[in-house]
This record gives C-alpha cells, structure tokens and sequence, in this order.
C-alpha cells in the first residue's frame, strides 16, 4: 500500500477555515507552477537529496565498512548535531534494534553531564566513533571528537580503527583529518545539506553499524520519488502536504503546524521534521519580509494527555499532522477475563493496536468538530521502507514549500550569528 494522505478534514465541508471548493483549483495550478520550477532546479542538481543513484558506490561502501565492523564493538556513537543527529536518531527509532548488534548512541548536545556519563559507561576498546559533520567545521562536534582523540591517544588505541568521519567529500577540517590520519571517511555529497542529508552516510552509516539493510530504507524514498514526479497535486503526497499547510498559514493564519506520529517507531521523525520544517522555511523572503511556519512535535496517544488540551480550544492557529500505520507486526490483548475496572472494560479482549488506532481517529474527529484542520498520513506499515517513503515526501515537501514561501529552504544564515558570538565569547577567555 503506498502512502495515503486524507485531507479531508483540510476542506471547508469539515472545517470553517478550510479549503473551498474553487480554491483548490487556484491551489493546483500553484502547485504544478512550484513543481514545474523545483523539476527544473532539481536537473541542475540543486537538489541533491533526491539523486538517491548517483550515491549507489557510497552506499557499498558504507554496507561493507559495516559487514567489515561485525563483532568488533559494543557500542558505536554518533558524534553531531543538528542535521547530523536528528536523521540517525529518526532512523534508529523507525529501524529498531537488532540482537547482537553493538548499542547505537547519538550524542546530539555539548552538555558536559551526558557526555561524561557516555564516556563513563562504555568500553573504549570496543566503541567505534562516528564523527559526523557535513561542513567539517562545526565547534560542537569537533569539540566532542578531541575530547575523544584524546581518550583514545591515552588508551593507545589506534584513531584509524576507533573513529569513522562523515563528512564532505573533499572539503573541510574533518575531510583533512581523515586524509591526514587514514581515518575511514564517507561522503555527503557536496550538493546535499544538514537537514537533507538522512539518505546519506550521516543517516545510513550508523544504521548499517546497527545492523540494519538500508536498501529497503531507500527503496522507500525512490517509490515517494516516483509518486511525486506528478505536477498534479491530488496525486503527489509532498505537494499535498506543502500546500495545505502552507495555505492554511497564509490564508487562515494556522502557522502552527504540528507533526504527531500515534508510532513509537516513528516518533523521532517529528523532531527530525521540526528541524527541517523550522531551519528550512524560517527566513526572510524575496521580499525582506519574515516568512516560515512553527513545526511542533508531538506523539500519540502520550501527547493527548499534554498537548491536546491547546489543540482543541487554545489558540486556533494550528494545523495537526497525524501520521498513523495500517498494520502493525506486534500487538498485545487486554485479557478478556482478568483484572480490568469497569470504567474500562471496553477494552476486554482488544488489542492495544486498536486502542490506539481508536484515539488517532477520534482526536483527529474531535479537532475536527472544534472547526480545527488536520490530516492524517497512513503508512503501510513502521518499516523502513515506509520510513524512507516518510522521509523523502517530508523532504520534497520541504523544497515545494521553501518555493510556496519565496523563501530559499537550503540555506541557514540565521544560525550564523549565533555561532560567531559563541566563538568571540569564548576567545576572549583564556582557558
Ligand atoms: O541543517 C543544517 O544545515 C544544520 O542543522 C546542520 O546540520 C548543523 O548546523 C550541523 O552542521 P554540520 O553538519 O556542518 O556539522
């Protein structure tokens, strides 16, 4: 079953707000418009994430550095940040763990604490670090990296055995170390960024050391492909998506938009979003004025007992994204007989699956009847497959809507500023 996406509950005959009938053909012409004009850029190779083929050799490289890696570490950890961790923790969520493959650790933050603790509880000996960073030249990341070198010169331990840089593929201080120090290095390809970069070693590398076949993974994101080479947008899922969200924060001023997979497999692909949805679209127009939606993440059924509440009555300024799956490959009944309160014993004799899949339904209904939108994308299944079908659309929904936006989705210059004052502070200390 390839990706559904119902949205119904985006059209005025559920919603006030919603889109009228005759809107939505002024919708469909933007769209083949925006298509038309991402199609022509992503030829001229602007759009580097999609060139999933032209990576094949890389993706060897990565498979057999992993089957070489088998037995020799209990623990491989991800050194990055940003659009260097969020991937590789999407996808060790969605993936899942496999038995006696080494423990899969992201290190996506500087906190002295957390990295101690790590650094505390495993094994040198027996850990491969992945140093992972596009620029090379990210302070955090390399800050944990000679922490780690560090340890590593101290315990004799050979660097060229115990790190793995990610990296570009020729440029950058982490590219010089490799080179330098014959470190094992693996590419993101040049036109192909942070936040874009899942579908590359950044995502793939440590997914494979976690003992995974990522074939199937990108065998998902080429079928999303294929499904959105149509200009029409009733039938291709990133265009759907990317317009009614962003037609609902221009013409209903909904520009809260709030990503809540009801799959724990699936969970950290909304923090993934977050990033991509909030770094990408969040700037200054071609106009000068400030443009972008505010991604939330959120989780079901757990965030009905949190953020739900503002959801339905608070502020109507939101658009909610379920992402539900069809089948599940493990699923527990309550039993039928045995110890279960009256207050709910509905639930005697059904599955846990079905409750769930019982509260995805009713919370989108019950927004629905509070006149608030939403739209639900319905996965096969909480595979990779289906994971890699999530994350491409997600990224081209990304691209159409950096184009909806009049705003340029790769680049970040925001976050500048804020690394340059990082840096001055901390030169005008002397350790
Ligand atoms: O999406 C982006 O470009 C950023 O979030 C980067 O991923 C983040 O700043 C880390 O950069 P780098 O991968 O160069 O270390």
């Amino acid at each position: 079953m390839p990706m559904q996406i119902n949205d119904a509950r985006m059209m005025m005959s559920a919603v006030p707000s919603g889109v009228a009938p005759d809107e939505w053909n002024a919708l469909a012409i933007r769209f083949g418009e925006v298509h038309t004009a991402v199609e022509a850029d992503r030829k001229n190779g602007r759009y580097g994430f999609t060139e999933l083929d032209a990576q094949a050799a890389e993706f060897k490289r990565v498979a057999d550095f992993a089957k070489g890696a088998v037995g020799q570490f209990y623990d491989v950890v991800v050194l990055g940040i940003g659009g260097s961790s969020l991937g590789a923790i999407a996808l060790r969520s969605a993936l899942g763990a496999v038995e006696g493959a080494p423990r899969l650790h992201v290190v996506d933050n500087i906190d002295p604490a957390t990295f101690a603790a790590l650094l505390a509880r495993v094994s040198l000996d027996r850990t491969l670090w992945c140093v992972v960073s596009k620029s090379g030249g990210t302070v955090e990341t390399l800050a944990q990296y000679a922490i780690v070198r560090d340890r590593l010169a101290f315990a004799g331990l050979a660097p060229s055995k115990h790190l793995a840089i990610v990296t570009d593929p020729t440029s950058g201080p982490l590219r010089a170390i490799a080179v330098r120090d014959s470190i094992p290095a693996f590419a993101v390809p040049a036109n192909v960024g942070g936040r874009f970069s899942v579908l590359t070693p950044v995502g793939t590398l440590p997914a494979a050391l976690a003992g995974h076949d990522v074939a199937a993974l990108l065998a998902g994101a080429k079928t999303m492909l294929a499904q959105c080479a149509t200009p029409s947008l009733s039938d291709n899922p990133a265009g759907q998506f990317a317009t009614l969200l962003w037609r609902a924060h221009q013409r209903a001023g909904q520009g809260t938009h709030v990503f809540m997979p009801y799959s724990d497999a699936l969970r950290d692909i909304a923090p993934w979003f977050v990033q991509l949805w909030a770094e990408s679209l969040g700037k200054v127009d071609a106009d000068g004025l400030p443009q972008g939606p505010t991604p939330l993440a959120a989780r079901g059924a757990t965030d009905q007992h949190s953020l739900l509440q503002l959801l339905m009555e608070g502020p109507a300024d939101k658009v909610v994204a379920f992402v539900r799956v069809a089948a599940r490959d493990i699923d527990l009944t309550v039993p039928a007989t045995g110890d279960m309160p009256e207050a709910a014993a509905f639930m005697r004799g059904r599955t846990l699956g079905e409750l769930i899949d019982a509260e995805a339904t009713a919370t989108a209904s019950a927004l629905g009847r509070a006149g608030r939108p939403s739209l639900t994308i319905t996965l096969e299944r909480a595979d990779a497959h289906n994971a890699g079908e999530l994350l491409m659309m997600l990224m081209l929904a990304t691209v159409y809507a950096g184009a909806l936006y009049r705003v340029n989705p790769l680049d970040q210059p925001g976050v500048q500023l804020g690394k340059k004052l990082a840096k001055e502070a901390l030169t005008s200390r002397t350790p």
